[in-house]
């Protein structure tokens, strides 16, 4: 039985969406991606989707109350109830803390973090292109940047937070997505 509740943590552009794409194919859980959710409620225009709206398009990260609000309600729905696949969620300590809580809250845990990692100029390229294909407001160069900023500082402290509990795998993102995807699931088993 492979695992089914898990987390893909890297930087902008690593890859994890495609990845959670390909899992949650795999796996029949759902993807849960707090980015998706908040652009979103930006395109519905909510009140959470302005509040979040500056602070994205900027590559800042959105207030935890609020992130951490957003992948609560999602996870207690009931089709997340047999695992899902974390994409962008949790970000900081505060986060990580907040979603075990959640997860103790029905008696389970988090049982596999893959962290993807890629080096910046690789990620800075593939979002420059991604650009020019979809137009995502917070592709421009100086919001990439400052999103590579912010995971060093903010999330990237929580590879030691899951190396710590046991459930890391750490997988290399560069090369082609079949053979990253071949990675990860050696990561998982
Ligand atoms: P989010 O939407 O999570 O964006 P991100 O972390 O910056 O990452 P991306 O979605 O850009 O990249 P990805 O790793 O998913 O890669 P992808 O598969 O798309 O967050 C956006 C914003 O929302 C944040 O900046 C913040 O403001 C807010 N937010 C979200 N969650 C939050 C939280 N928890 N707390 C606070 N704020 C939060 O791939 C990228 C590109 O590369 C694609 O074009 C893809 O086709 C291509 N690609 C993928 N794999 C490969 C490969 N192996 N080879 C070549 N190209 C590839
Ligand atoms: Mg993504």
């Amino acid at each position: 039985m492979s695992a089914t509740r898990l987390l893909l943590l890297g930087p902008p552009g690593a890859g994890k969406g495609t990845q959670a794409a390909r899992l949650v194919a795999r796996l029949g859980v759902p993807q849960i991606s707090t980015g998706d959710m908040l652009r979103a409620a930006v395109a519905a225009g909510t009140e959470m989707g302005r509040q979040a709206r500056a602070a994205m398009e900027s590559g800042e990260l959105v207030s935890d109350d609020v992130v951490i609000g957003v992948a609560r309600e999602r996870l207690a729905q009931k089709d997340a109830q047999e695992g899902f696949v974390l994409d962008g969620f949790p970000r900081t300590v505060v986060q990580a803390e907040a979603l075990d809580a959640i997860l103790e809250q029905t008696g389970v845990k988090l049982e596999r973090c893959v962290a993807i990692t890629v080096d910046e100029e690789v990620v800075v390229a593939r979002l420059l292109r991604r650009a020019e294909i979809e137009g995502r407001t917070d592709d421009k160069e100086d919001s990439i940047r400052t999103r590579m900023c912010v995971y060093r500082e903010q999330t990237e402290p929580l590879l030691a937070y899951y190396r710590e509990r046991g459930v890391l795998a750490e997988v290399n993102g560069e090369g082609g997505i079949e053979e990253v995807a071949l990675r990860i699931e050696g990561g998982l088993s």
